[in-house]
């Protein structure tokens, strides 16, 4: 089976963070997304994959390069400019002669696909989207199904009053390669806003199946840190680096921890930190390998990503701090991104 991984957006509303980073790459308790999405997928059977990317190409191609350290074949098709949701699969058309399935990359799930591939091969149509529900839907595509699963019209980011149900497009689809032929070559297509509604129109069959299961867009600040609150509090069982070292409290190697330091669970801490005296670490605070966090800082309900530097008494809260971030000593970081230093955005 293989999969095609839509990674090429911009993601603007993760930025600083994403500004030379594809978003999928961001790490999620500290590992790149993309990376648990490939091993979860690998686990259910998929070796083949093709990333369609253009944003920072390079950092998915230096990091998983022709994927044979994850026991899977990566190939990529980078656009030669941005050609939108369904321009990238129309860009990748040569690598699928047989059904193959697309995921939105900063898609944070675990979904199972044996379900979903029998639904698709016993509906037949030429397209099924995985779906999920949600409280609010409206900036999400939106679907009107019949009863037998059927979509009857497909509504990107709708107006609250125009939302047809709460039920939306979980960024999964099972596509059959007769999809290509409607999409047009050599300029930008939204699959969203153009290709499905016309699959609907022609009645090519375009079904969609509820797929259950934790399911979160990572795409903006507050979601993002939510998907790790939902690692720590284990609402999301993504597989923990590291080994429980006190109830709530987890750690990889060769973590160094000075005198008095107090650890407020949940936290998760990578490889190789080195936390100084008297600090006070979580609730909710995720260390990315080799962090040096200095004596007396104070640090919850945030993430820093790996290589950062938090010096002496300096206070964090709701913050996220990009790869090599550095915080000068005895300053307050509330509801800060950072990704480089003395580069600050309020959230
Ligand atoms: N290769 C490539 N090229 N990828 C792209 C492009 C492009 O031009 N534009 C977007 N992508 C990728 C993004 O990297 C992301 O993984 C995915 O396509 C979806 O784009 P987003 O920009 O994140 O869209 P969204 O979150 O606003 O909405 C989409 O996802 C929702 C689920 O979270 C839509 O598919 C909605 O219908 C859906 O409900
Ligand atoms: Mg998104």
């Amino acid at each position: 089976m293989k999969v095609l991984l839509l990674a090429g957006g911009l993601g603007t509303r993760l930025r600083p963070l994403t500004e030379n980073l594809p978003k999928p790459m961001a790490p999620i308790a500290n590992r790149p997304w993309l990376e648990h999405l490939i091993t979860h997928l690998r686990e259910q059977g998929v070796d083949h994959f093709v990333m369609a990317a253009r944003h920072c190409s390079d950092v998915i191609r230096r990091h998983f390069g022709d994927g044979r350290r994850w026991g899977v074949k990566i190939e990529y098709a980078v656009e030669p400019f941005p050609m939108g949701t369904a321009g990238a699969i129309k860009n990748a058309e040569r690598f699928f002669d047989d059904c193959f399935l697309v995921f939105n990359a900063d898609i944070v799930h675990l979904p199972e696909l044996i379900p979903l591939l029998e639904f698709h091969r016993q509906h037949g149509g030429v397209a099924t989207i995985a779906l999920t529900e949600v409280d609010d839907p409206t900036s999400y595509g939106v679907v009107e199904q019949d009863d037998t699963g059927r979509i009857l019209r497909f509504v990107e980011k709708p107006r609250p009053e125009e939302a047809p149900s709460n039920r939306i497009n979980a960024g999964l689809y099972i596509l059959e390669p007769d999809v290509f032929r409607y999409i047009p070559a050599q300029r930008e297509v939204s699959i969203e806003r153009e290709t499905f509604p016309r699959l609907i129109q022609d009645s090519a069959g375009v079904y969609g199946m509820v797929s259950r299961g934790y399911w979160r867009d990572m795409g903006t600040p507050s979601r993002y840190r939510q998907v790790h609150w939902d690692v720590l509090d284990r609402r999301f069982p993504l597989p923990m680096q590291g080994r429980q070292v006190q109830p709530g409290v987890w750690a990889g190697e060769d973590v160094e921890f000075g005198k008095g330091v107090l650890f407020v669970p949940p936290v998760l801490i990578g490889n190789k930190v080195k936390i100084g005296d008297q600090a006070v670490i979580g609730p909710y605070a995720v260390i990315g390998d080799n962090c040096r966090i200095g004596a007396r800082v104070h640090c919850s309900n945030s993430i820093l990503w790996d290589r950062s530097v938090v010096r002496d008494g300096s206070r964090l809260s709701n913050s996220i701090f990009g790869y090599r971030t550095v915080a000068p000593a005895g300053e307050v970081f509330k509801n800060s991104i950072i990704n480089d230093p003395g580069e600050v955005m309020q959230a």
